[in-house]
Formats: structure tokens, C-alpha cells, sequence
């Protein structure tokens, strides 16, 4: 059979900012700082650590290795292997469809805060955050600008992966990296500053439950892109004479950089205006803001600019999910671009409009005790993607040629790789019981349980019927 050339990165850069640009999102700004608001702070940030820098770079390796072997993404990768796999690589479809059901909702706030930064938010620090509730409970406005923030997405990927989107990030993920700079130099010198300082640094193990790990391990593949294909699909586009350990390490170390940046540009303000650290999702788009308002008039430019870098950190990661997805159909449906882009769009169009109107006109509504985006968040972050890393590992470790695994990630022994072993092993035996045991740790003691049952029966589901995916 002829093989089609497959699409490629422009570049090594290019590349690295794409895989750079799927990781650093929501994820690290909004999303990192209020789970470990919610979750005790530096206990739970040393623990993310850990995972992000053992388990994530590990299985980021894997996804790279396995996606460039195969030149396919998630669902044909697994498929080509070893079918009694497919379903992995549906549950990470799945998984894509999932945290698109919600994460539109979150870049469309982020891109209407570019606007409320000129129309008066900063005018009065006092109702920042009433503003903030007021806007997210209302049933057309968020709608209205998440609705936008899907089509920039459905724009760029309909293009193909190594257009405008490449460049974009070029230039906006450094702006992002500056102004988080400026706002945590801002940050710790307000004075009240170093109880902020000690509930990042100053560790409180005692506080640590089940969940504070299954947290923490959510959080550290939901930040790297992770346990659903998504670096599996970018891998399938990447040139063979690339070194997939250091990509993965600087990738790595970028987004968890970032995210603590975005820590200690956040908990030292918050502690100096008086508030609590766990109030949940709302943490940045309330706490920034209130920083900036503190800077004067040349506050409200800073911000805008930080929303317009917030809303493309956001668009290059969600452009990543919607990928996956494409990438699925194109691949083993066959279908054109526009078409699979289009549809998986339309879809996320209706679920996106749930979930913000679960925020205010049908927070009523509940399945498995949980609003329709708490649905989509808690079901990927708290199960499918660890389970998706989990069974990643599995299938890396354990069906999976060790020979064809050196060679992809020593490009065929060009390159050299001395920790293959160690990387090897913490695969194939460390990871699978490490996330096995902060798996059933976490789902016996998460609050939500009629929900996990349901999400592994899903998984069940797939897996049983995979044969016919
Ligand atoms: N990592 C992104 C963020 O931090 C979100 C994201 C993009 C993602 N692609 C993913 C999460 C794949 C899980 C899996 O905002």
C-alpha cells in the first residue's frame, strides 16, 4: 500500500512550541494555583512535582515514541500495535471530547476578560469578585464569548496543525511568561506577602488524604497533555532526527515552570488582600485583576495584555484536544479535515453551552450528583486520564517491542539515551503500581463515587466492545 507523507512540524522549534503550547494552558494559570488553593498548597505542589517530574516525563517519552513509530495518532497507534489496545486510544478521543466540554467555556472567560479589563472591572477591587460570579451565572453573555472561542479553535484546526497557530504561540507564550514575571515580582512584595509564601513553600504534610494525591496526579497529566494521545498525535507529526527525551524533559520543565510561576504571582497578592486560598475556580480571574487594579491606570493595559496571553495559552492547548479528535477521523475514518473538524466542533458546541449554563440557569441540573462541567472536568481529571496513563504504561511496558522502543527513542542508536533502562523500567513496573495504588486510593475516598463507578464502567464498556472501534 502507498504510503501518504504525513503532515510534518515546520521545525524542531516548531515542534517544541506546539508541544510546549498543548501543555501550557488553563491548566497552569487558572486551573494549577486554585487546585492547590483548594488542596493545603505546598504539600500538594510537591507531590504534583513529583509526579510531573517522574511519571510525566516518562510517559511523555512513551507518547512521543509510540506516536512517531507509528506515524498515526492515538486510536491507530494503539490499533497498528495491538489491537486489544484500541480502546485506550478511544478513551483518549473520549477524554478529548470530554475536556473540550468544559475548557472552551473557561478560554471564553479568559477572552472576555480582555474586554472587562477596559470596561470598568478594575475600577473597584471591592466587586472583582461579584463581577467575576455575576458573569459566569449569567446565561448569554459567557456563552456568547465561549462560543467564539470554540470557532478560533475550529478555524486554526481546519487549517491543518503547523499554521497561524505556530506562529501565535511564538510570539504570545513569551508575553504570558514576562507578564507572569512582572505580577509575581508585583505579588511578593505586597506587604502581608510571606504568609503567601509560606503556603507555597512551607510544607503541611498532615493534611494529605487519597485525594490530595489523586489531585495531584490529575493535575500533573492534565497539565502536561497526557494519559489521552494527545502527545501520541503530536509525536505522529514529528521528524525522525528528533531527540524525544530532551524534548520531553524541556517541555516538561517549561509547563511545570510555568505553573509555579503562576503560584507565586497568585497566593502572595491573595494572602496580602485578606483572602482565602480555596476558593476554587474563580482564584485567578479574581485575585489577578485585583492585582492590577493596585498598579493605577497602567494596570488595566497589563491586564488586557494578560488576558490576550491567557486566551492564546488556552487556544493552543485546546487546538491540541480538537487535534486529537481530527486526527482520529482523518486517520481511521478516512474522512477530510473539514469535515471531522466540523463535526467534532458542532459537538463540542452543545456541550460547551451545558456546561456554562451549569454555572447559573441549569445548576439544578445534576448527573451523578455533579453539574454538567464538574461532569466533564472530575470525570477526565479524577479517572480517565490516569487511567489512560496507566494503561499507556502497561502496553509501553509490556507489549511493546524493548528493541523497537531503543530504537525510536535513540533514533535508531544515533542519538544516545543513557537512562533507556531507568526509563524503561519506571514504564513498564514503577508507574503502573504507582498509579494503581493513587487510583484506588483516590475513587475509594473521593467524594463523588456514583460518578467514578460510572466512568469505569465506561471504560468497561470500551474495552469490551473495542473489537468493533
Ligand atoms: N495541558 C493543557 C493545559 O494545561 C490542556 C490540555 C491540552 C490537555 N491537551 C491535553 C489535557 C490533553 C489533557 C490531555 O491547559
Amino acid at each position: 500500500m502507498e504510503k501518504k507523507q504525513r503532515e510534518n512540524w515546520g521545525s524542531r522549534v516548531g515542534f517544541l512550541m506546539a508541544a510546549a503550547g498543548s501543555a501550557v494552558g488553563l491548566g497552569n494559570i487558572w486551573r494549577f494555583p486554585y487546585m492547590a488553593g483548594d488542596n493545603g498548597g505546598s504539600a500538594f505542589i510537591i507531590i504534583y512535582l513529583a509526579f510531573a517530574l517522574i511519571i510525566g516525563i516518562s510517559i511523555m517519552i512513551s507518547e512521543f515514541a509510540i506516536g512517531r513509530r507509528t506515524e498515526l495518532a492515538a486510536v491507530g497507534a494503539y490499533k497498528s500495535i495491538n489491537k486489544n489496545f484500541t480502546f485506550a486510544g478511544v478513551l483518549g478521543v473520549l477524554s478529548a471530547f470530554f475536556i473540550m466540554g468544559f475548557y472552551p467555556v473557561v478560554g471564553g472567560w479568559a477572552l472576555a476578560y480582555v474586554f472587562k479589563s477596559f470596561t470598568g472591572l478594575l475600577s473597584n477591587p471591592a466587586v472583582i469578585g461579584d463581577i467575576f460570579g455575576g458573569f459566569i451565572t449569567s446565561s448569554f453573555e459567557p456563552v456568547m464569548w465561549m462560543l467564539i472561542f470554540l470557532a478560533m479553535n475550529i478555524a486554526i484546526v481546519a487549517k491543518g496543525i503547523a499554521g497561524g497557530i505556530e506562529k501565535a504561540g511564538k510570539i504570545l507564550m513569551p508575553t504570558l511568561f514576562v507578564l507572569l514575571l512582572l505580577i509575581a515580582g508585583r505579588s511578593v512584595t505586597l506587604p502581608g506577602a510571606g504568609a503567601g509564601l509560606d503556603f507555597l513553600f512551607k510544607p503541611d504534610f498532615s493534611a494529605v488524604t487519597g485525594q490530595t494525591y489523586l489531585a495531584a496526579l490529575g493535575q500533573a497529566f492534565f497539565s502536561l497533555s497526557l494519559g489521552m494521545g494527545c502527545m501520541i498525535t503530536y509525536g505522529s507529526y514529528l521528524g525522525k532526527s528528533e531527540n524525544l527525551p530532551s524534548n520531553a524533559l524541556i517541555v516538561t520543565l517549561m509547563d511545570t515552570g510555568v505553573a509555579l510561576l503562576a503560584g507565586i504571582a497568585i497566593f502572595p497578592a491573595l494572602f496580602a488582600f485578606g483572602m482565602e486560598p480555596a476558593v476554587g475556580a474563580g482564584l485567578v480571574f479574581v485575585v489577578v485583576p485585583q492585582i492590577f487594579a493596585a498598579m493605577g491606570g497602567i494596570g488595566t493595559l497589563f491586564s488586557a495584555i494578560f488576558f490576550v496571553a491567557l486566551t492564546v495559552a488556552a487556544l493552543t492547548s485546546s487546538v491540541s484536544l480538537l487535534e486529537v479528535v481530527t486526527a482520529y477521523l482523518i486517520d481511521q475514518r478516512g474522512w477530510e479535515r473539514k469535515k471531522s473538524v466540523y463535526t467534532a466542533g458542532g459537538i463540542m458546541v452543545v456541550t460547551g453551552i451545558l456546561s456554562s449554563l451549569s454555572m447559573g440557569l441549569m445548576s439544578g441540573f445534576t448527573m451523578f450528583g455533579v453539574g454538567v462541567f464538574d461532569f466533564f472536568d472530575i470525570l477526565t481529571d479524577k479517572i480517565f486520564l490516569a487511567i489512560g496513563g496507566l494503561l499507556l504504561a502497561i502496553f509501553v511496558g509490556w507489549f511493546v517491542d524493548k528493541k523497537d522502543l531503543e530504537d525510536e527513542i535513540t533514533n535508531g542508536g544515533t542519538i544516545k539515551f543513557g537512562l533507556f533502562n531507568v526509563w524503561y523500567n519506571t514504564v513498564k513496573y514503577v508507574i503502573p503500581v504507582a498509579i494503581l495504588i493513587v487510583a484506588v486510593m483516590g475513587i475509594i475516598s473521593i467524594e463523588q463515587t456514583s460518578l467514578m463507578i460510572f466512568g469505569l464502567a465506561v471504560i468497561g464498556v470500551l474495552a469490551i466492545f473495542s473489537k468493533k472501534l
